[in-house]
């Protein structure tokens, strides 16, 4: 099974990929998460795609997609594959019609008024990627999976959260109406439920739609 999380930023598509990719064994690729872990070890691609993490911009197309086309082809995409972030433009998600066949896109619509709070609140673990939110935290400071230390993600503030907003009204909420055309959409509602409410509703669509 073939997925990609689509949903703006904070809408859940990172705490959602994680039991997604557990329960049905396929592999969670985040272009964000690649990003970091570049800006982190100092690469070349680090290095470019530092200036518009730090702005929340996109990082350009040709970039990323050369990114995506290569990580697809690592043995442990052949068995599915749920891209996280990617694609976030009409040119990106051509490009992907390119080089891979998508099955389904979980889309997580949200109140944008929930996602300030989430995102600015967000804590994720430096280890295993798993995210948090300090409000369920009760002050610990250490992820509750793998022990690993946690950390506020740097655009993670109300500046940086308002500039990927618009970025995502202008740029990737267009793709919802691309991915209805194809008739590959699956669209759920990000509430202040738990995330595990979600997680019930999205696999019975996918326990469903996989058989
Ligand atoms: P990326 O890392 O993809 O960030 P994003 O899209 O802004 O989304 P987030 O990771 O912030 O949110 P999420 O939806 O994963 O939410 P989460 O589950 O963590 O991209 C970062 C940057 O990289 C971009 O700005 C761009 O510069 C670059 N980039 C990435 N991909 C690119 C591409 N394709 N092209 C070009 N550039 C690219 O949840 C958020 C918080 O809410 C957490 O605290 C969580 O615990 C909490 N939460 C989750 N669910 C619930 C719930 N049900 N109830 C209460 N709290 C919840
Ligand atoms: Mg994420």
């Amino acid at each position: 099974m073939n997925l990609i999380l689509l949903g703006a930023p904070g809408a859940g598509k990172g705490t959602q990929a994680t039991k997604i990719s557990d329960r049905y064994g396929i592999v969670h690729i985040s272009t964000g998460d690649i990003f970091r872990a570049n800006i982190k070890n100092a690469t070349e691609i680090g290095l470019l795609a530092k200036s518009y993490l730090d702005r929340g911009a996109l990082v350009p197309d040709e970039v990323t997609i050369a990114i995506v086309k290569d990580r697809l082809t690592w043995d442990d995409a052949a068995k599915g594959f749920l891209l996280d972030g990617f694609p976030r433009n009409l040119a990106q998600a051509e490009a992907l019609d390119g080089f891979a066949k998508i099955d389904g896109v979980v889309n997580i619509n949200i109140d944008h008024a929930l996602l300030l709070d989430r995102i600015c609140g967000r804590r994720v673990c430096k280890e295993c990627g798993e995210s948090y939110h300090v409000s369920t935290l009760g002050g610990a400071t250490v992820c509750s999976r793998c022990g690993g230390e946690l950390y506020r993600r740097k655009d993670d503030n109300p500046e940086t959260v308002a500039s990927r907003l618009a970025v995502y009204n202008e740029q990737t909420a267009p793709l919802i109406d691309y991915y209805t055309k194809k008739g590959v959409i699956l669209n759920f509602t990000g509430t202040e439920a738990p995330a595990e409410v979600l997680f019930d509703e999205i696999k019975t669509a996918l326990d469903a739609f996989n058989k």
